[in-house]
């Protein structure tokens, strides 16, 4: 059945039509190599440069701080492996902080790490998902090059408070005389928050393109001038020598003209994704009993519902939701032979036979209130359903 309802904006969103206008000449005739010494090429080149400045200014960042990478995942990658082993090299430390929260881009890159001889420590978050400035302080040591963080979470919302986190710090790696590089993974914040570096006081942040709007597979990577790196890709000299191959410059455009709609809307687009989300959470809370809403209930990414609902299972409701037109996630893959909880949940102390019936509800401002009634209208249903299947089968 065809999707009607698409409640699943945090996995990806639909291209922006101003984001599809700029990207088509690119796949067409305007298809030259930017690195070619001929008209074709420049006028690739100088288009590259356009989108650099746009999203350069949308960062309070300089031109040359802004790099051009694959997903998302990429720029996490390249961001954490990059600076780390780069430190690690001019002998300036081995150990990196992050949190228990983080998105597998970082967890899974300083698992990485750790094969080469690094430590990491992930601090701990509370029952919201929330970190505090003095957990990261606390986590660091006098060997510590690198602490990443994330901006807000892909499966429940929560907002960190980046800085207050970078005021603590810049505090502790002066009190210890290091400097200590910091990122954050702002995948998910593109759409809501504010993303000027020097506000957030980051030198390093992460973005995904299809998260507002872009296309997929296109990311940013903001790097501070004079953030120490080793290139992860290596090839030709493109991006300034920081990320090798030949620069994909229609979905480039594609990222700076979506970057820059999302940005200068986001207040709009913050009161018509609360609205919703608010429809959606008094509903539920009202109509289904045992059902609790995950993460802060103020701190969290105006187009996030998270649920739980014990003795339920995500994946039955899913299919039922889906059987029903509407796209809908868990939060996280859920392996459902073994009912592993996701690690964000997890991390919050939610205990598993809540965990394994968690519902993730992300909306876009294109959804409608008549579209959460609808879903208002269904999900007692399902979950009662899957809570009935999953009391048979124990
Ligand atoms: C918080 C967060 N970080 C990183 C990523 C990875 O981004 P991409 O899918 O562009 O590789 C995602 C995508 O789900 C995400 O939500």
């Amino acid at each position: 059945m065809k999707t009607s309802i698409y409640l699943d904006h945090a996995a990806t969103t639909r291209l922006q039509p101003k984001a599809l206008e700029a990207m088509l000449p690119y796949l067409d005739g305007h298809f030259g190599n930017p690195s070619g010494m001929y008209a074709l090429g420049r006028q690739a080149a100088r288009t590259i440069d356009n989108a650099r400045s746009t999203v350069a200014s949308l960062l309070g960042a300089r031109p040359r701080e802004i790099l051009f990478t694959g997903p998302g995942t990429e720029s996490i990658n390249a961001a954490i492996k990059g600076v780390a082993s780069a430190q690690k090299q001019a002998g300036l430390g081995d150990h990196v902080v992050t949190t228990t929260l983080e998105h597998h881009a970082v967890l899974h890159s300083c698992e990485y790490l750790e094969k080469f001889g690094f430590t990491v420590t992930q601090a701990p978050v509370d029952r919201y998902g929330i970190v505090s400035p003095d957990a990261i302080a606390e986590a660091m040591n006098e060997r510590t090059v690198l602490v990443s963080v994330m901006l807000a979470n892909n499966e429940i919302g929560t907002i960190q408070p980046l800085p207050e986190i970078s005021r603590a710090v810049r505090a502790r790696a002066k009190s210890l005389g290091r400097s200590v590089v910091l990122h954050t993974d702002a995948v998910q914040g593109a759409n809501a928050l504010d993303l000027d570096v020097d506000r957030l006081g980051v030198d390093l942040l992460s973005l995904s393109a299809h998260k507002f709007g872009g296309p997929k597979g296109s990311g940013v990577l903001y790097m501070r001038r004079g953030t120490p790196f080793l290139a992860q890709m290596s090839g030709g000299g493109q991006e300034r020598q920081r990320r090798a191959g030949t620069e994909n410059v229609a979905s480039i455009v594609g990222l700076a003209t979506a970057l820059e709609e999302v940005q200068s809307h986001r207040d709009d687009y913050t009161s018509a994704c609360r609205g919703l989300t608010t429809q959606l959470v008094e509903g539920v809370l009202r109509t289904i009993d045992g059902a609790k809403l995950t993460g802060h209930p103020e701190m969290r990414l105006p187009n996030n519902a998270h649920f739980s609902f014990e003795g339920a299972r995500s994946d039955t409701m899913l299919d039922a939701l889906d059987k029903l037109g509407i796209a809908a996630s868990a939060g996280s893959a859920c392996n459902s032979a073994t009912w592993e909880p996701s690690h964000v949940l997890a991390a919050t102390g939610m205990p598993l036979r809540r965990a394994v019936g968690a519902l993730r509800l992300t909306v876009g401002p294109e959804n409608t209130a008549q579209e959460m009634e609808l879903v208002l209208s269904v999900l007692p249903d399902v979950v009662a359903a899957s809570r009935a299947a999953a009391a048979r089968h124990e």
